[in-house]
C-alpha cells in the first residue's frame, strides 16, 4: 500500500513530465524530412518561436495570409543565423512579390538566442501578436490563418542583410495548409492541462492505493497513449477488383507507400502530371517485387517519356522498405521524399500538384531490370487525378482528431481506475 502523498508523487513522476513536455512544445511543424522545423508557444500576447534549418547559412521563415501562400506575395519574414565570426543575427523582412525582400523598417522579431551545431542552425525568437509597425506586418489573431514558408541558404550567412543575389535561398517551400498559430498553440496546451488536472484532482486527500495495481495501470496505459496517436494514416486506392491496391501516408516531407498487385512477378506504379495520364507520357515509376528463387526483394525507379521500355531513373528516389510475396500477391512498401533534387523527369509532389496513378504488373520478375520480354501483362490509369499529399493530410487530420479522443479516453479510464481503487479500500 502507498500513502496518498506517495501516490500523488508517483503519478506526478509519470504524468507531469508529459504535461510539461507537451505544454512546452505546444505546436510544431516539420518539413522536408526534418530539414526544417518550427515550434512555437503562445504566451501573454506574444509568440515565441524555435526554428531549426539543416544549414550552416541563414535560416528563415515567412508568414503569408494570401490565398495560396506562394510567389512571395505579402510575406512577413524572419531571417537569422550564426555567422562565421560566431555573431548571432536576426532580421525582419517583407516582400510583395518575387525578388530580394526588403528589411522591415519597423522590426518586430526579437532574437532570443541562436546556435549552430552538427550542420543545423537553431534560432529562438519572439514577436508580439499584433504589431503597431506598418501595414505589411502580418498580424496574428485568434482568427487569422497563415501559410508557413520556409527557406534557407546552404552556404552563406546574411548578417549584413539579404541584399545580394548570391544570398538567395537554396531551398524553399510552403506548408500544405494554413495554420492559426495562436489557436494551434493554445489548443494543444489547454487539452493537456485540463486532463492532467482532472486526474490529479480525482485523487482523494487520504486515499490508500494498492501499489502494484496502480503501477501497472500507469505503465500500461501511458505508453499506449503515446504510441496510439503516432501511427501513420493511409489513404487507399484500389482497382481492378482488388488486383491492384496502393495505400499511402504523408509524414515529414515524405510519402510512404504500400502497394499490392495480384502477381508473383513485378508490380509497379507510375505517377504523371500529363494531361490524360496515358501512353507512358512523362511517367515517374517504381517497379518492384520479390525474386523468389534468390529470395531478393527489389525496387527500381523508372522514367518514360512515351511508349516503349522505360529507362532507369539515373538519380533513384524510391526507397524500398520491405517486400513480400504471399498467396499470389506481391506487396511492396517503399517511400519517397515529396520534392526530389534528382532530375527534371522526377514528378514532384507538392500541396498543389495532382497526378494520375498508373498501375502495371507482369507475371515474371524484373529484378535485373525491365526488358522487352517483361512488358506488363496488365496496365491501367486511375479515373481521376490525385493530390497525394492533400489526400493523406486530410486523412491524418481526421485520425489525429480520433487520436486526441483516444488520449482523452485513456486518461478517463486511468482516472476511473484511480477512483475505483479508492472506493474499494
Ligand atoms: C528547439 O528545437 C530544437 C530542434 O527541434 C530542440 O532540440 C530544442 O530542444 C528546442 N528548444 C526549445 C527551447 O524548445
Ligand atoms: C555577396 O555575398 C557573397 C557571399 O557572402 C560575397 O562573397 C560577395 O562578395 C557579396 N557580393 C557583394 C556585392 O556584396
Ligand atoms: C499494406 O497493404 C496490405 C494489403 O492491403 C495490408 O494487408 C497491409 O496491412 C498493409 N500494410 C501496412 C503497413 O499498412
Amino acid at each position: 500500500m502507498l500513502s496518498s502523498q506517495l501516490y500523488v508523487a508517483f503519478c506526478a513522476l509519470f504524468i507531469l513530465p508529459f504535461y510539461f513536455c507537451v505544454v512546452d512544445a505546444q505546436a510544431s511543424v516539420d518539413f522536408d524530412n526534418g530539414m526544417f522545423k518550427l515550434q512555437w508557444t503562445h504566451d501573454d500576447g506574444k509568440l515565441v518561436f524555435n526554428m531549426t534549418c539543416k544549414t550552416i547559412g541563414w535560416c528563415g521563415v515567412g508568414f503569408a495570409q494570401t490565398s495560396d501562400g506562394k510567389g512571395m506575395v505579402n510575406y512577413d519574414m524572419a531571417v537569422g543565423g550564426v555567422d562565421s565570426n560566431s555573431a548571432l543575427y536576426l532580421d525582419g523582412y517583407q516582400s510583395t512579390g518575387p525578388g530580394i525582400p526588403t528589411k522591415d523598417p519597423t522590426p518586430d522579431y526579437r532574437l532570443i538566442r541562436a546556435s549552430e551545431e552538427n550542420g543545423y542552425t537553431n534560432i529562438q525568437f519572439e514577436r508580439i501578436d499584433t504589431t503597431e509597425g506598418d501595414d505589411k506586418d502580418v498580424q496574428f489573431t485568434s482568427n487569422s490563418e497563415v501559410w508557413i514558408v520556409r527557406a534557407w541558404q546552404n552556404n552563406y550567412d546574411a548578417p549584413l542583410g539579404l541584399d545580394n543575389s548570391t544570398l538567395q535561398h537554396s531551398h524553399t517551400g510552403v506548408s500544405t495548409k494554413k495554420y492559426n498559430l495562436i489557436k494551434e498553440a493554445t489548443a494543444n496546451g489547454m487539452k493537456t492541462r485540463v486532463t492532467t488536472y482532472t486526474i490529479l484532482s480525482l485523487i482523494p486527500e487520504n486515499m490508500m492505493v494498492p501499489s502494484q495495481f496502480s503501477c501497472l495501470c500507469v505503465l500500461v496505459l501511458l505508453p499506449y497513449n503515446f504510441f496510439a496517436v503516432d501511427a501513420l494514416n493511409y489513404v487507399s486506392f484500389d482497382s481492378d477488383n482488388g488486383m491492384f491496391k496502393l495505400q499511402w501516408a504523408h509524414d515529414k516531407g515524405k510519402l510512404v507507400f504500400n502497394m499490392t498487385c495480384k502477381t508473383t512477378g513485378w508490380c509497379g506504379v507510375g505517377f504523371t502530371e500529363s494531361s490524360e495520364g496515358r501512353r507512358m507520357e512523362n511517367y515517374d515509376m517504381a517497379v518492384g517485387g520479390v525474386h523468389v528463387a534468390s529470395n531478393t526483394p527489389y525496387l527500381d525507379g523508372y522514367q518514360s517519356t512515351g511508349p516503349g521500355i522505360p529507362t532507369k531513373d539515373p538519380t533513384p528516389d524510391y526507397k524500398l522498405i520491405k517486400a513480400s510475396e504471399e498467396n499470389g500477391y506481391t506487396n511492396i512498401q517503399f517511400e519517397r521524399i515529396d520534392t526530389t533534387e534528382g532530375d527534371e523527369k522526377d514528378v514532384q509532389f507538392t500541396s498543389d500538384s495532382q497526378v494520375w496513378i498508373v498501375r502495371a504488373w507482369h507475371s515474371n520478375d524484373a529484378h535485373l531490370g525491365l526488358n522487352a520480354n517483361l512488358k506488363h501483362s496488365h496496365t491501367g490509369v486511375s479515373t481521376k487525378k490525385y493530390n497525394l499529399i492533400m489526400e493523406a493530410e486530410s486523412t491524418t487530420v481526421k485520425n489525429t482528431a480520433s487520436g486526441m479522443r483516444r488520449r482523452v479516453a485513456t486518461f478517463v479510464i486511468l482516472a476511473q481506475i484511480v477512483a475505483l481503487c479508492s472506493v474499494l479500500i
